[in-house]
């Protein structure tokens, strides 16, 4: 019989790739068949044992998360205290108090010119932001890139970030509760930014940040009024752009959508 060819490590991690494996839940690899083999005492010395039910697998040791209105409180108390986007950056890697930072890799801030006169906010990061600690590197970074350079930028010309800067594991939708308490974060970024024109970019972010539970499909297109906290700026919903690769035909409605955000930042009326 021909030997099967060993399977090389990037041969396994393709495989686990394609498993949906994405993350490591331990910094060290555990090989749970290695663990010590279970002999079974022979049949007849056994005495009778009543049937019980296996112990339970002992928890992964954890640190507690803060309560949640506390870290909610404490996200506001340190949101409100950075005086620039750096002290920020450097208050957000300090911060405990979401769950997401300890599964995550990085801390995905932004990327762009702080100085840009639009800023688009995202949902989360995904597995490609959370390698390389930028927003929208990944397939739909890609389409952002192309839909910024529509309207003739690029991102030295505009800032990119998210309602959520930390990886939520496996990509699943970050709770209320993580949005709650990663928004002062993100409010207080915008504000720093201060950009002419903030473009929500999904249903997340869009209902996140302009407060309303219209769905994309209503709000998309519409202007909104976006308080800083220091001035009123207008802001557009649009697809996301994970949104559009899966459904292409909406592509032409976002193409408005950029339409209009270029006009208003010519100064035209809306
Ligand atoms: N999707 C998002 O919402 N943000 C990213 O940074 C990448 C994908």
């Amino acid at each position: 019989m021909t030997p099967e060819p060993a399977i090389s490590i990037r041969e396994l991690l393709a495989f686990y790739l394609e498993a949906g494996v994405d993350c490591a839940l331990t910094e060290e690899p555990v090989n749970r068949l290695a663990e010590p083999e279970f002999t079974p005492a022979p049949r007849e010395a056994a005495p009778a044992q009543p049937v019980r039910p296996a112990p339970l697998p002992l928890p992964l040791p954890r640190t507690e998360p803060p309560a949640p209105d506390a870290a909610v409180a404490s996200a506001r108390e340190a949101a409100r205290t950075a005086p620039t986007l750096e002290g920020l950056r450097e208050l957000m890697e300090r911060f405990d108090g979401c769950v997401l930072k300890a599964t995550a890799t990085r801390l995905v801030f932004a990327d762009g010119n702080p100085l840009a006169r639009i800023m688009f906010v995202g949902e989360a990061p995904g597995r490609d932001e959370d390698i390389e600690g930028l927003p929208f590197v990944g397939r739909s970074g890609k389409l952002l890139d192309r839909m910024i350079g529509a309207i003739g930028l690029d991102r030295s010309k505009a800032y990119i970030a998210n309602v959520i800067p930390w990886r939520p594991p496996g990509n699943r939708t970050p709770t209320p509760l993580e949005t709650q308490i990663c928004l002062p974060f993100i409010q207080r970024q915008i504000e720093l930014v201060d950009p002419d024109v903030l473009v929500t970019l999904g249903n997340p972010s869009t209902q996140t940040l302009l407060g309303t539970r219209e769905g994309i499909m209503r709000t998309r297109g519409r202007w909104f009024d976006y308080d800083t906290g220091t001035r009123v700026i207008r802001a557009l919903p649009t697809f996301h752009p994970a949104y559009l690769l899966r459904s292409p035909a909406y592509k032409r409605l976002a193409w408005q959508d950029l339409l209009a955000v270029a006009k208003a930042l010519r100064g035209g009326a809306s």
